[in-house]
């Protein structure tokens, strides 16, 4: 039987076990797929366990807080999750610890099935510089968006990440330049904590965007989030968090199991089933 885990500190909030078992069941794959609480302390050692053969994985999934501290202990890790500077997917091949990052498929391959044609260029304007931008910046990137407006809070930030992606497409932005920068733009990104549950957001005018502009956001608590709401009212495109979550675990499901899953209709309902608990 194959055995895939999730590790984090904590563990138990991760909806990754319900996407992982509804494919399982689905495929009726003899596989399992398993929350360990992992601390800081003990990731040397369950590195080791896993390289061995001792723990009896294939693999799994890394959150907070190893997500970076998985680097150092990788035999390989794959170019992506450099340039984002975190890893989320493990599995082992030849005997060796492989580390990628799926959140840039994910947000792509959400926007693929939920938006086709989303890449067609134009400006693009990304709100956020922290790690979850990151992701989304490589994606843009590897779909040829040369006109990236990165706005953050935090100017500086938002400088730093444009150097590190070592591109001209990217242009750094305050906060106050927001709304002249979504003048004319085809895409908006929300990669910012604004719009969580119980954060204030600002109010954004969407109809500035380009015709047939889409508004997407990577929150997904709530699903439809005030920037959502917003450019909906206004006519826009939209796509929500939830999808980019459920089609990151796609490629760790195939390396572990040997089959390629579907975000299909089922899935989706049954984690938005479980968000509105
Ligand atoms: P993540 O890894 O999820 O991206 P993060 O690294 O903490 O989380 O980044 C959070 C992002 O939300 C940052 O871009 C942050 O802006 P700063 O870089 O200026 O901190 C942004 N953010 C959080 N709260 C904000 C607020 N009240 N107003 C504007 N931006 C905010």
């Amino acid at each position: 039987m194959r055995r895939a885990f999730i590790i984090g500190d904590p563990v138990a909030h991760s909806r990754s076990p319900m996407i992982h078992r509804y494919w399982l069941e689905k495929h009726a794959i003899t596989g399992a797929y398993e929350p360990v609480r992992v601390v800081p302390e003990a990731l040397p050692a369950f590195a080791a366990g896993l390289k061995d053969g001792e723990a009896g994985f294939v693999g799994g999934n890394v959150t907070i807080p190893h997500k970076e501290a998985i680097f150092a202990l990788a035999d390989e890790t794959e170019e992506v999750a450099e340039l984002i500077g975190a890893a989320n997917t493990l599995w082992l091949e030849d005997g060796k610890l492989k580390a990628t990052n799926t959140d840039a498929y994910g947000f792509a391959a959400n926007l693929d099935a939920e938006a086709p044609g989303w890449d067609k260029g134009g400006k693009a304007v990304v709100l956020g510089a922290g790690g979850a931008s990151r992701a989304i910046l490589f994606s843009l990137i590897e779909r040829g968006f040369s006109d990236i407006v990165l706005v953050n809070r935090t100017v500086a930030r938002a400088g730093e990440l444009a150097k590190r992606f070592g591109s001209d497409s990217i242009t750094a932005a305050p906060l106050a330049e927001l709304g002249a920068a979504l003048v004319g733009a085809g895409l908006f990104v929300n990669t910012s904590s604004l719009g969580m549950e119980g954060s204030a957001t600002p109010d954004l005018d969407f109809s500035v965007m380009a015709k047939g502009g889409l508004v997407t956001d990577i929150v997904y608590a709530p699903l439809v989030t005030p920037f959502l709401r917003k450019a909906r009212s206004q006519g826009l495109a939209t796509a929500d968090g939830l999808g980019m979550l459920l089609h990151q675990a796609v490629p760790g499901f195939e390396k572990w199991f040997g089959t390629r899953p579907e975000v299909d209709a089922e899935l989706r309902a049954m984690i938005v089933a479980d968000l509105e608990v």
